[in-house]
């Protein structure tokens, strides 16, 4: 078991103005896994994610990932939590204007502690990995959209993470490179060299059923989901 995550409360908020957004999840990741998270929209998928990758403090629970309880701590007491196990993926890419592909992924390793060199030794092959070895020296405005989001794909895993944490990876690619995202996200859990899992928000039920698995945030708690479901979840309901 890579992540495990139990009775998880969130609330914000307080007096009549207090929502409790996530009231006792349960949820497992093992090595390996892909798993995709679907949800309508404000039901505390983020959320679950940034308590999970300790950017944020839960209110209750306990959650222990590759070995490490980090319970309920705040993003103070998490630092090694963000450096060593967890990379994030996010929908807009954030990768950084000015750099290149190359020193985009190895600055992000420089700044979790590594030497100038090994970074960007890490970030070469990262780039080989998710397919840009002829774009390293690019910078984002040079790229389309599928090749930013593999740019920081590269970046998230240079690092070794077991876990990366994609929050609506796709949102903001057309359909192929979409595609081409999650044959990636797949590869990357099939390498045992790896050993790294995948929790994946997403808002495409077509795209969660390729997932191994798929979760349904539902009235603050996770239930297991199959494809018919998630078709049926979605209320046209938009970010
Ligand atoms: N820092 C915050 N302060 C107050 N409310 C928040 C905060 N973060 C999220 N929320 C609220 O919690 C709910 C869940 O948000 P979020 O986790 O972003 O949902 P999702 O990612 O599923 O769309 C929403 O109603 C949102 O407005
Ligand atoms: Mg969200």
């Amino acid at each position: 078991m890579l992540l495990e995550v139990h009775g998880l409360r969130k609330s914000f908020g307080s007096g009549s103005r207090r929502l409790d957004v996530l009231k006792g999840v349960d949820m497992t990741l093992d090595q390996g896994e892909l798993v995709a998270l679907m949800g309508p929209s404000g039901s505390g998928k983020s959320t679950l994610l940034n308590i999970v990758g300790g950017l944020l403090a839960g209110d209750e629970g306990a959650i222990a990932l590759d070995g490490r309880d980090y319970g309920l701590k705040g993003p103070a007491s998490v630092v090694d939590v963000r450096r060593e196990k967890v990379g994030w993926i996010f929908q807009d890419f954030h990768l950084i204007d000015g750099l290149t592909a190359l020193d985009n992924v190895a600055f992000a390793l420089e700044v979790a502690g590594m030497g100038g060199k090994e970074a960007e030794q890490r970030a070469v092959e990262a780039l080989e990995r998710v397919g840009l070895a002829d774009r390293m020296g690019h910078v984002p405005e040079q790229l389309s959209g599928g090749q930013q989001q593999r740019v920081a794909i590269a970046r998230a895993i240079a690092g070794d993470r077991r876990l990366l944490l994609a929050d609506e990876p796709t949102g903001n690619l057309d359909l192929a490179s979409a595609a081409e995202v999650l044959e990636l996200f797949k590869s990357l859990c099939a390498d045992p060299k790896r050993g790294m899992s995948i929790l994946m928000v997403t808002h495409d039920p077509d795209l969660a059923s390729k997932a191994d698995r798929m979760l349904l945030l539902r009235d603050g708690q996770t239930v297991a989901s199959d494809i018919r479901s998630a078709w049926g979840l979605d209320g046209g309901e938009e970010e």
